[in-house]
């Protein structure tokens, strides 16, 4: 009569793990190995689900911090969110995908990113079995971009100095000048570079360009980890260019020698009509001269009669 209620007891707890075994199975958490890259302002799904599947409804689901010792970032309890021990900066932000749950998708939607928002997220599971995995941890890198703007500084030897600029980046960009071919010319030194207060980075960098075909130059900045590029085009007018030394001693040269071609043409036609008028006058001379001396011919023959 006594071993009755033990053997029940245990009956019903054999019962009870082969039951949790079914609903629970084998599953683990599961997240992404990859870290989940945003822009701030961004939406973004932070990944945990159970593998094999298995309902999470009426599962505890944690989200967390390593740095948080009794806070939370969301807590799903009782089948419903729960907003006790939950880290003000997140409240209002995140929710989880509640059509999903049945599935053993626990993933967390985090609205509006900030840049105090990166870092490693953990999500758990309590009630999963000790043999089991009950946590995973979710990486989120947040980065914040700009739209590089282009000047004109001033000229330098027969080059134009440009100047690119571009605030509000995180992590910290590299800037680039290029051609219209694609290919980065040489800048004027590397950038110039500077954190403001929200720890944001301000990139500024110099090039002297030559003229070209096309006059188009082109400068990008790009930040490899969050994998965006910005990039912002000028193509400079022509007449901003210097004017060459060299082309202008040419011009030079050859004015003076068109000068001093026609100098020489005048002075030529100048000779050839005094040459000319000096054979005529010779010429009135000697007719002159002849009419005379007939004349004197004549006088003398009338005299003579
Ligand atoms: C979980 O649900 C979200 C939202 O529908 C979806 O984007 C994500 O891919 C799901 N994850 C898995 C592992 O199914
Ligand atoms: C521009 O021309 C100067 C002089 O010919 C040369 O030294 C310089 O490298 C050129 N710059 C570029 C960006 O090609």
């Amino acid at each position: 009569m006594k071993t009755f209620p033990t053997s029940a007891a245990w009956c019903f707890w054999i019962l009870y793990i082969s039951v949790s075994l079914k609903t629970t199975g084998s599953s683990e958490v599961v997240g992404s190995a990859d870290p989940v890259v945003a822009i701030a302002g961004d939406d973004v799904i932070l990944p945990c689900s159970l593998k094999p599947s298995v309902n999470a409804e009426d599962m505890l689901v944690k989200w967390t911090r390593s740095y948080l010792k009794t806070e939370n970032v969301h807590l799903y309890l009782d089948g419903r969110d729960s907003d006790e021990e939950q880290v003000p900066s997140y409240k209002g932000r995140t929710s989880m995908f509640y059509d999903e749950l049945k599935n053993g998708n626990v993933s967390l939607k985090l609205t509006r990113v900030t840049l105090s928002d990166p870092g490693s997220y953990k999500c758990y599971i309590p009630s999963l079995t000790t043999s089991q995995v009950k946590e995973t941890t979710v990486q989120l890198f947040v980065g914040a971009v700009s739209q590089p703007v282009i000047s004109i500084v001033g000229t330098k030897d027969l080059g134009v100095v440009l100047k690119c600029e571009s605030g509000g980046w995180y992590p910290e960009p590299g800037m680039e000048w290029l051609d219209s071919a694609g290919t980065i010319l040489p800048a004027d030194g590397p950038p110039e570079r500077h954190r403001d207060s929200e720890d944001l980075y301000t990139l500024r960098r110099h090039v002297t360009v030559n003229k070209t075909d096309t006059n188009r130059f082109t400068c990008r900045v790009q930040q490899l980890e969050i994998n965006h590029l910005r990039e912002t085009e000028i193509t400079v007018p022509d007449d901003v260019f210097p004017k060459s030394l060299a082309g202008l001693i040419v011009g030079l040269i050859a004015a003076a020698v068109a000068v001093a071609v026609i100098a020489a043409l005048v002075g030529v036609y100048m000779r050839r009509k005094q040459h000319i008028e000096e054979k005529e006058r010779r010429k009135e001379f000697e007719e002159l001269g002849k009419w005379a001396v007939l004349s004197c011919v004549r006088v003398s023959y009338i005299q003579d009669i």
